[in-house]
């Protein structure tokens, strides 16, 4: 087993040889204002004296991660500058959140988060931003979590979380050690654009997961930056996410579909974006108002079954990839002016045999 020591040296050396071939040099990066292996701490907090709860590492060592108050925040940092990892970077610094740290492979990300966030340190390695903070949070694709975590070890007192909607708390366990907590925290907001979402914060549902202690910090943090935080029942964020993948891609491939089907028409994204987008808005809006049977209107709900196959064959002819989202949505809304009480049995079984047939 080596000394922690060791291991820290030959990681050193490692990221300095990943650095060199990136072609950016410690100096380089200090001369940025980036802390590959910060010595110090950070104004106002102290070093603390841990030990590592991982018993592979159960040695003990003084490092440099950051502590808060008790009852002050916890001391943050960012793994990942993506959309989530700025948006929410900078919705929690104007919150006032203590964000003191973010790691981005990225030289261009680090600068545009820095801009955002002057306050923080950046790091090219998540491992050396581990060492600043107390609360972790990990911004980046679902599918790097689990190795992201992997590569990390934290100190008994720090916590790490992730933004996934799919993963649960688990996937994080690689990064645990005795005396640290895991969780998530989710936010419904679809970070196509920064200011777009950072609006977007303000009443988006967010759900949070994670040990009671941890879960009251996740709390504080989601109502900070305006969301409405949520508990989850165990098991259910599988859906919960198909719920949420439906609501915002979901949305955004039938847009796609509506535009292709108009290009039939002659018409480009902004002209089917300028005539149709209206109409999504105000199904939408009666949704909202009326309920979701209520808002239902077209053929399905008049059994017009003459009129679905001639949609059939102008899709078939103009707009063919369109015809399987087309079948897929009438085939629901089906079952929709079904449950409503809206058709006959005879209109309803007209209906399906004019959507199973060749156009
Ligand atoms: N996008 C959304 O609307 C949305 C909404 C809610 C929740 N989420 C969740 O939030 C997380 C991040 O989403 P995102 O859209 O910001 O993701 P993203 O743009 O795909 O990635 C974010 C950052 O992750 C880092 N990264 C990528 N691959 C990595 C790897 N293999 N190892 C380490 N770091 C890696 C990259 O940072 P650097 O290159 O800067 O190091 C990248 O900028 C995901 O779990 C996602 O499900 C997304």
């Amino acid at each position: 087993m080596k000394a922690w020591d060791e291991m820290e040296a030959a990681e050193r050396r490692a990221r300095e040889r990943r650095m060199a071939e990136h072609g950016e040099t410690l100096d380089q990066l200090a001369a940025e204002g980036i802390d590959l292996d910060p010595e110090g701490t950070i104004a106002g907090i102290g070093p603390g004296t841990h030990r590592h709860g991982d018993l592979e590492h159960a040695s003990d060592h003084t490092h440099p991660h950051a502590h808060s108050e008790p009852g002050e925040r916890p001391v943050t940092g960012i793994v990942g500058a993506g959309p989530v990892g700025l948006a929410l970077g900078v919705a929690l610094s104007r919150a006032g959140w203590p964000v003191r740290a973010v790691a981005s492979r990225d030289p261009g990300r680090r600068a545009r988060f820095r801009e955002h966030v002057p306050s923080v340190r950046a790091f090219v390695e998540a491992n050396a931003l581990v060492d600043d903070v107390e609360l972790v949070i990990l911004a980046v694709p679902d599918d790097a979590v689990a190795p992201l975590a992997e590569t990390l070890r934290l100190y008994a007192g720090q916590a790490i979380i992730h933004t996934s909607g799919l993963l649960g708390a688990e996937a994080l366990a690689p990064a645990m050690a005795a005396g640290t907590q895991a969780g998530a925290f989710h936010p419904l907001v679809a970070f196509a654009d920064l200011d777009l979402a950072l609006a977007a914060l303000h009443g988006a549902t967010i759900a949070i997961e994670g040990d009671d202690d941890l879960v009251a910090h996740l709390a504080d943090m989601a109502e900070a930056i305006g969301g409405s935080p949520v508990r989850l029942a165990p098991g259910a964020k599988a859906s919960y996410h198909a719920a949420a993948v439906l609501s915002a891609g979901g949305v955004v491939a039938l847009l796609d579909t509506i535009r292709e089907v108009a290009s039939a028409l002659g018409l480009d994204e902004a002209g089917a974006m300028g005539i149709y987008l209206p109409l999504v808005e105000q199904t939408i809006a009666n949704a909202r108002i009326l309920g979701i049977d209520a808002a239902l209107t077209g053929p399905a709900t008049r059994g017009d079954a003459g009129t679905v196959a001639a949609h059939l064959a102008a899709l078939d002819a103009a707009a063919p990839d369109a015809l399987p989202v087309y079948r897929a949505l009438l085939a629901r809304d089906l079952a929709v002016a079904t449950r409503r009480g809206a058709l006959s049995p005879e209109a309803t079984e007209r209906l399906r045999t004019a959507l199973a047939g060749q156009p």
